[in-house]
């Protein structure tokens, strides 16, 4: 077996064993990072909020994968919920290793039709849950057994567009916290770090007003041919959370196919 693209076969990363709790699982980016480590031999748990019928449908897809997967409903900016969320893990498992903080909302508009509303509701959603998230993740790990703490976040963190400016703030906020977490968290034995991804045709994508040229954009711009997809990110995850990415602290990893690095 080879990890090299040029081999014939590819070597799976190997996370039997592994209990990880995914916010956002259902759908697109974290519905992919859900299934990958599914295939990979861990046991997952997907948040999700509302849409029930893609929480069972991602449920019956990991099962095709192993036992003991979970859905559990909940708001992540709400912590009564998240203890709850936490509370159905403990029961099932006991224990939990990794935790991927992938749900985000938001109001897109421009800034100068915002109200602090709708600042201090994307804010809680993407950048303040990752607080209560890992204070419970970190009550869950067992003492000595290493664990790993990856967010999601976007390009909006370090560049401006179109009615981003709530969700690229939090974003932005989300990227600082990473970093903050990682300092106290490295010497427990925690790697955290988040991913940053260019534009991935997902649902979340139909609320943007402009979303057909934010693709057609974003392909011209993507040097390596081709627009980012659920995969790529979830590829990345599962990367840092590998034994290939131990030394890796406190990073945001780009996964944009070049884009953001062209003029
Ligand atoms: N799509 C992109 O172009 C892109 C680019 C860069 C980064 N990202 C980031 O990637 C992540 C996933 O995005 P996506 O495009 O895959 O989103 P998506 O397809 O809209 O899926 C969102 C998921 O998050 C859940 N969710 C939303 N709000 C929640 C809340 N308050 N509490 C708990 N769960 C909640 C949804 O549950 P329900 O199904 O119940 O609604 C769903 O499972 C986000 O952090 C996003 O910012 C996306």
């Amino acid at each position: 077996m080879t990890d090299s693209l040029d081999g014939k076969m590819t070597a799976r990363l190997d996370f039997t064993g592994t209990k990880v709790f995914v916010t956002g699982g259902t759908r697109g980016i974290g519905r992919a990072i859900a299934l990958e480590f599914a295939k990979c031999g861990a046991q997952v748990a997907v948040n999700y909020l509302r849409n029930k019928s893609s929480a069972n449908e991602t449920l019956a897809e990991l099962n095709q994968y192993g036992k003991g997967h979970l859905a559990v409903k909940g708001n992540v900016a709400d912590e009564e919920k998240i203890v709850e969320m936490f509370d159905q893990i403990r029961e099932a498992w006991g224990e939990l290793h990794v935790l991927v903080s992938n749900a985000a909302s938001g109001v897109l508009k421009p800034a100068m039709e915002m109200t602090m509303k709708h600042l201090h509701w994307t804010m809680d959603i993407n950048a303040g849950a990752i607080l209560p998230l890992s204070q419970h993740f970190v009550r869950l790990l067992p003492e000595g057994r290493h664990g790993n703490i990856v967010a999601v976040s976007s390009l909006g963190a370090i560049r401006a567009l179109p009615n981003y400016f709530a969700v690229g703030a939090s974003k932005g906020a989300l990227e600082s916290m990473i970093r903050h977490l990682m300092y106290e968290l490295a010497p427990r034995g925690i790697n955290v770090n988040a991913v940053s991804a260019g534009v991935v045709d997902t649902e979340a994508l139909e609320h943007f007003p402009n979303r057909e040229q934010m693709l057609s954009d974003g392909l011209a711009k993507t040097p390596s041919g081709r627009l980012t997809t659920p995969l790529d990110v979830a590829n990345a995850v599962l990367f840092l959370c590998s034994r290939y990415a131990t030394q890796i602290h406190g990073q945001t990893l780009v996964i944009d196919g070049g884009s953001s690095v062209v003029a």
